[in-house]
């Protein structure tokens, strides 16, 4: 099995992600799951992230609270899109049944992945603190990272004309893992926005019918009201998921070797991806960016993870 550790802000498609990653059928290994502030304050973050491991009842993965603001700039929520919870929708506890593990999650990623026999792959569905700082603080993880799988960024943007929120959120660390020479993998806007539960896809996962598939359900209702409010669009794309399937299905995604660079200077561009897909600077790759995905195959292997639940 493949160990991952996934640092998230959940967020409605951080809980799928979660959800798809440690279903029954999964053939990951979950190491730990580290939040940061994102989608809303960290301590919000990880409360959801304790209440969704109770609903998988997988109370065997710490959850370790990361970074409470971005490395340069203020933090930022997106309370618009997730609620004043940061997952609005369904009814969860205030106080989580789980307790998380009182370590902070920038040292849990470093202590995990020196401590590890095999390389480890990092997850990340939010602003990229974390991993920042885990590689400031202890450059030498980059040897046992097999692979970083990014949610964040695009060729257009979500929360300015240009930038994508994770991205936008904190640009500096989003920089510092595109220039960390370890293996990215991006999933960004281009490919996210190809996988929207509209609602045929949220009928479709409520025959599933238990306790799980219902969760993800109520999720999904909420996640599409906002989106339609927000973007005027007929469903919320589950972005942070296409992770965990690239993970699970690498096939079901086209990728591309490109050249990436983070905008950190611009008040106009802060936190905009350049992605050189066209080889322009002509420079070594230093990531693959997920341009399309077989969209019946990933709703397949969603309903056959959230069945698993069973
Ligand atoms: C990203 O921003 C967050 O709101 C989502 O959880 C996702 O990680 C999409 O832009
Ligand atoms: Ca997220």
């Amino acid at each position: 099995n493949r160990k991952i550790i996934m640092d998230c802000d959940p967020g409605h498609d951080d809980a799928i992600a979660l959800i798809i990653a440690g279903a029954k059928s999964s053939s990951l290994d979950i190491l730990a799951v580290t939040t940061v502030a994102g989608n809303q304050s960290v301590d919000k973050n990880t409360r959801n992230a304790l209440n969704v491991l109770d609903i998988m009842n997988r109370g065997d993965i710490p959850v370790s609270t990361g970074a409470d603001r971005p490395l340069i700039k203020e933090a930022a929520f997106a309370e618009s899109i997730h609620g004043e919870s940061g997952l609005d929708g369904p009814q969860l506890p205030k106080v989580p049944n789980l307790k998380d593990t009182n370590e902070h999650g920038v040292n849990v990623i470093i202590d995990q992945v020196l401590q590890s026999n095999e390389p480890i792959t990092l997850v990340a569905t939010g602003p990229l603190t974390n991993i920042a700082m885990a590689l400031i603080q202890e450059p030498k993880i980059a040897d046992n990272i097999q692979e970083i799988v990014i949610m964040g960024g695009g060729t257009f943007g979500n929360w300015t004309p240009t930038a994508e929120f994770n991205i936008w959120v904190d640009a500096e660390s989003a920089k510092k893992v595109f220039k960390s020479g370890i293996p990215v993998v991006v999933f960004g806007l281009d490919v996210t926005h190809q996988l929207f539960a509209d609602d045929a896809v949220i009928n479709r996962f409520n025959k599933i019918d238990n306790k799980v598939s219902d969760f993800v359900v109520e999720l999904l209702k909420f996640f599409k009201s906002t989106y339609k409010e927000q973007f005027d669009m007929d469903g919320g794309p589950i972005h942070d998921a296409c992770t965990i399937l690239y993970l699970l299905n690498p096939e079901i995604f086209t990728l591309q070797n490109t050249y990436i660079q983070i905008e950190t200077d611009s008040a106009l561009t802060y936190g905009t991806m350049s992605v050189d897909l066209n080889n322009t600077y002509q420079k070594e790759p230093n990531a693959k960016f997920a341009t399309e995905v077989d969209v019946d195959l990933a709703w397949d292997i969603m309903e056959q993870a959230l069945r698993s639940y069973q």
